[in-house]
């Protein structure tokens, strides 16, 4: 029962056929983190020994990363056993240039740039350009590569970077970041784990994700210090090796059903977590009039009354940008009137002109959101145009009076494994749907949209 399709255009095709006011109840298992394992995948080409990964999520973007690698000679095998484990091989590992349409689907395989260019010397990929949630430069990717001796020519829509020393290694440097970037911390990193000499990188994002990559390439033999805080300290080495490594839980995933819960007024417990990682969204929570009870690896939420707060997005550990949108969600039936700004996207509120068709009352100025909680929600025919924004429709959609049917699932597919199964365990009512009666009605919003599906995804 994966909802993971080979073939994105089929995802286009299918809708969810949402029966608002179940409430959920039980628990939820949280898969593998998507950001942590896709950042993992890229850092597989770092050795030619074998990388165990386990926990690793079923999901579209996975699987694209995969295919990614794959084009450039690196093998996978899987465990019929346990099909969350991946061995990676990138012993065969043949050059550094990504093909164009296959990165053209995914903008986290830019992050490839940085093991490819340490491992060989030289790598060259498709430019990401914008996304569905905003401009998306890779400016400091580029800057911090330059700084430890790449060079860098930016032609006809790709990114060649080379090593052009007699040894074709980078050299260690001190890099400043302009903003705590996660893709850009990322590469740099990755980068210097096998540069020459010690690389510092300062104003460094602080991501889980980062501290999770970081953890895997110390286990690889690398010399790492200082994840998770605002100065990253690699010392190069010579080579790195095997390991196997245990993905993180996805706070996001998380963080998604315990704001689905607080919608519903229900009573659901996610695991495994780790609660840390979700600290700033369970504050709001509570702020909100959610009970929390965290355990170790748990966490139960109940909710009896949903009070209007206001948040503002910001780099970890203050409220992540990836649950700005279901949290919006979960406010427009709050007691009160709540405020959301979007700092760290310039384009992520495309959910809100959909929360308004079903009923809701916000009033967008750039990007703050404000909100006038209404009673309910109204079921309807809707589209989410990227991943989060997706969810916090499938989110608005369970809280409302009656039947909503929900497109956009090429977006959801890719960061939420067996979305609607999990759901339906805790007690929803969703039904996916093959070439529904949605799609005729939605025929002619669809098609303007999907211009611009075929960009970069995002997030
Ligand atoms: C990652 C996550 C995404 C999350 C985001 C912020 C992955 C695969 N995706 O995306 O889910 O929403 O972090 O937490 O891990 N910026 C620049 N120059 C750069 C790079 C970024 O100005 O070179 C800006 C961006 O425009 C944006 C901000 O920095 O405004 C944050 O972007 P970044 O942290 O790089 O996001 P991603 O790594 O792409």
């Amino acid at each position: 029962m994966i909802c993971v399709s080979k073939n994105k255009s089929n995802l286009k095709l299918q809708n969810l056929k949402i029966n608002g006011q179940s409430p959920l109840r039980g628990n939820v298992k949280i898969s593998g983190a998507k950001n942590s394992a896709l950042v993992l995948l890229a850092a597989s080409l770092l050795t030619e020994e074998e990388i165990t990964l386990t926990n690793m999520p079923k999901l579209s973007d996975i699987e694209m990363m995969k295919n990614i690698l794959k084009s450039v000679g690196v093998k996978f095998s899987e465990n019929i056993h346990d099909k969350n484990k991946l061995i990676i091989n990138s012993k065969d590992l043949r050059n550094g240039a990504l093909p164009f349409n296959l990165v053209n689907e995914l903008r986290a395989s830019f992050f490839c740039i940085g093991p490819l260019l340490t491992k060989l010397g030289k790598a060259s990929l498709a430019f990401p350009g914008g996304c569905n949630i905003g401009e998306r430069p890779i400016n400091e990717h580029i800057k911090g590569l330059e700084k430890l001796g790449a060079s860098i020519i930016k032609k006809n829509g790709s990114v060649t970077a080379e090593i052009n020393n007699k040894k074709k290694k980078l050299i260690g440097t001190t890099i400043k970041l302009e903003c705590p970037s996660v893709g850009a911390t990322e590469t740099l990193i990755m980068a210097a784990t096998l540069a020459e000499g010690k690389t510092i990188i300062k104003n460094a994002a602080r991501e889980p994700e980062i501290q999770d990559l970081c953890e895997m390439l110390n286990k690889m033999g690398g010399k790492i210090n200082g994840a998770g805080n605002s100065t990253v300290i690699i010392q190069g080495v010579e080579y790195l090796n095997g390991c196997h490594h245990k993905v993180i839980p996805d706070r996001i995933e998380a963080g998604t059903f315990l704001i689905a819960a607080a919608a519903t007024l229900s009573s659901i417990t996610v695991k495994p977590v780790i609660p840390e990682h979700l600290k700033s969204l369970l504050k709001k929570l509570e702020e909100s009039g959610s009970n929390i009870n965290v355990k170790k690896d748990s966490i139960t939420i109940r909710t009896e009354v949903i009070n209007a707060v206001n948040i503002e997005t910001s780099p970890y550990p203050g409220f992540p940008t990836d649950l700005q949108a279901p949290f919006t969600a979960l406010m427009t039936i709050a007691k009160g009137n709540s405020k959301i700004s979007e700092t760290i996207f310039e384009n992520r509120m495309s959910h809100i002109k959909k929360l308004n068709q079903m009923g809701a009352s916000i009033t967008l100025n750039e990007n703050t959101a404000f909100i006038k909680g209404v009673e309910k929600l109204s079921g309807s025919n809707l589209k989410g145009s990227d991943l989060r924004s997706t969810a916090a429709i499938v989110i608005a959609a369970l809280t409302a009076n009656d039947e909503s049917f929900v497109g956009g699932l090429e977006h959801l597919d890719r960061g939420y494994e067996n979305f609607e199964l999990k759901l339906n365990l805790l007690g929803a009512n969703v039904t996916r749907e093959y070439n529904s009666f949605f799609l005729n009605e939605t025929k002619e919003s669809n098609e303007s949209e999907i211009k611009t599906l075929d960009k970069f995804q995002a997030a």
